[in-house]
């Protein structure tokens, strides 16, 4: 099957290979030149595990090629994805300039039926959107072409895209066309083999599926930091509230986990996106709205434990940061739970000193050279002349730590844990303030 994939960002290039790689033939087309050739030298973008060999393998083998040529890209494929970016707006609704900007170029170069395959995270009611831009192109041209539109979210974690994209729990279609569902039937049968993951329905409800999965999600997330925040008040220890609601099967394990808050480029984006949507048809979601306030408070946290722990005398103090992406295994830094803290910490004239395993780089080129950020090859180094540790990313590497000579080296003896990932007892003999998030000390004696 010939597949065109609008642009190479994060979910166009793990589409891309990931079909290539079952054989679809698939042109990838972007219009940031220096993007599309480092991408024809097999240099890849962004970090993520397994797609550089994907990528390359499959342009050795001739199923897999970049292009900025728009014209040549929508006659190649009968299957027009559009996976450009949906940023926030100001006013936090999804920005739709990208999506727009693909269909009519569609319009304006197809010369046959295509079937526009929406994949980027768009509000209800795009599909129509882009309908109607394609629509107007073709009539500039005097032409009356057939043509489907049919959403096709993806549900794809950074980190394990390749695996989420080959076994996810489900491919969702929204088209009422049997022609779309033939063909969609056709692009992921390859990945459809063990059993029939693919769902039809409504294409406003396979948009709407894509925005309720994520706030879900992201709901739970807030649920247990508000638990933990509650903790605290009340002399409880979060993780043993999250192992005894987690057994319970309706409730189960996974996602209510505390934390300093959930970060990265589709929680926060799309959380504020439905909410808003809620808003402009009269219908405010207050959950919805919660969620986004109790992470923005809570991204906040490890400042707040900082603050405390050094009586709001942070000027002229030095802290050492491990962890910098929003989450293990990527460099992303997004609405990473350490821009907010690293930024507080600069307010409160304090210097900062950090180590990511990947988002080093990443964080150089967001915040350029400044004399009150030094960034670390690694994680000890981080700890010459500081006053406390903070850890705010869950790498496994940060897991083992030797808490008795921790305690030598930092000038201080706080600790400031925003991932839990330490039992309070074993830092805390080694002399060590541990302050975690619903745990630890930040608990509150309870009044006798
Ligand atoms: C997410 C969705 O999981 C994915 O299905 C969707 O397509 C895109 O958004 P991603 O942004 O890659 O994927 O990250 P994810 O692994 O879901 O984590 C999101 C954030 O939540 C991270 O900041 C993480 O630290 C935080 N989180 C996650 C918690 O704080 N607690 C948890 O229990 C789980």
């Amino acid at each position: 099957m010939r597949i065109t994939i609008f642009a190479c960002g994060y979910v166009g290039l793990v589409t891309g290979a990931c079909l290539a790689d079952v054989g679809h033939d698939v042109m990838c087309v972007d219009v940031d030149k220096d993007k599309v050739s480092r991408l024809k030298a097999g240099e890849i973008p962004i970090f993520e595990p397994g797609l550089e060999r994907l990528v390359s393998d499959n342009q050795a083998a001739g199923r897999l090629s970049f292009t900025t040529d728009a014209a040549e890209a929508v006659k190649f494929g009968l299957l027009q994805f559009i996976a450009v970016g949906t940023p926030s707006d100001e006013d936090g609704s999804a920005d739709l300039k990208h999506v727009l900007k693909v269909a009519e170029t569609i319009g304006q170069h197809m010369d046959d039926y295509k079937i526009i395959v929406d994949k980027s995270t768009v509000p209800v009611g795009t599909a129509a959107k882009v309908e109607r831009a394609v629509a107007i192109e073709l009539e500039k041209r005097g032409l009356d072409l057939e043509f489907d539109v049919c959403s096709n979210p993806e549900f794809l974690k950074e980190g394990a895209a390749i695996e989420d994209f080959s076994r996810g729990s489900r491919i969702i279609v929204g088209t009422e066309s049997e022609r779309v569902r033939e063909a969609m039937r056709e692009c992921y049968g390859p990945y459809n083999r063990q059993r029939d993951k693919m769902m039809f329905m409504g294409v406003r409800s396979a948009e709407l599926t894509k925005y309720a999965a994520n706030a879900l999600l992201a709901t739970k997330i807030s649920f247990i930091n508000e638990v933990a925040n509650l903790a605290e008040h009340l002399g409880a220890e979060v993780e043993e509230v999250r192992h005894g609601i987690g057994s319970d099967p309706r409730i189960g394990y996974s996602f209510i986990y505390p934390g300093c808050g959930y970060g990265g480029s589709c929680f926060p984006k799309d959380v504020r996106a439905l909410a808003n949507t809620a808003e402009e048809v009269g219908h405010p979601a207050h959950i919805i709205e919660a969620v986004e306030q109790v992470n923005f408070r809570q991204k906040n946290k490890l400042f707040e434990k900082l603050y405390q722990a050094f009586d709001g005398q942070l000027a002229g103090k030095t802290i050492a940061v491990w962890g910098l992406a929003f989450k293990p295994n990527t460099d992303d830094m997004r609405e990473a739970p350490s821009r907010a803290l690293m930024e507080a910490l600069w307010d409160a004239g304090a210097r900062v000193q950090a180590f990511d395993p990947e988002a080093n780089n990443e964080c150089r080129r967001i915040y350029g050279e400044r004399d009150d950020l030094v960034l670390a090859e690694q994680r000890e180094d981080t700890l010459e002349g500081a006053h406390a540790l903070v850890i705010c990313t869950e790498w496994k590497a940060f897991r083992t730590v030797d808490f008795s000579l921790l305690r030598k080296t930092l000038l201080e003896p706080v600790v400031v844990d925003g991932r839990n990932l330490f039992h309070p007892e074993s830092v805390k003999a080694a002399g060590l303030a541990y302050y975690a998030i619903g745990r630890g000390d930040s608990v509150r004696p309870i009044p006798a």
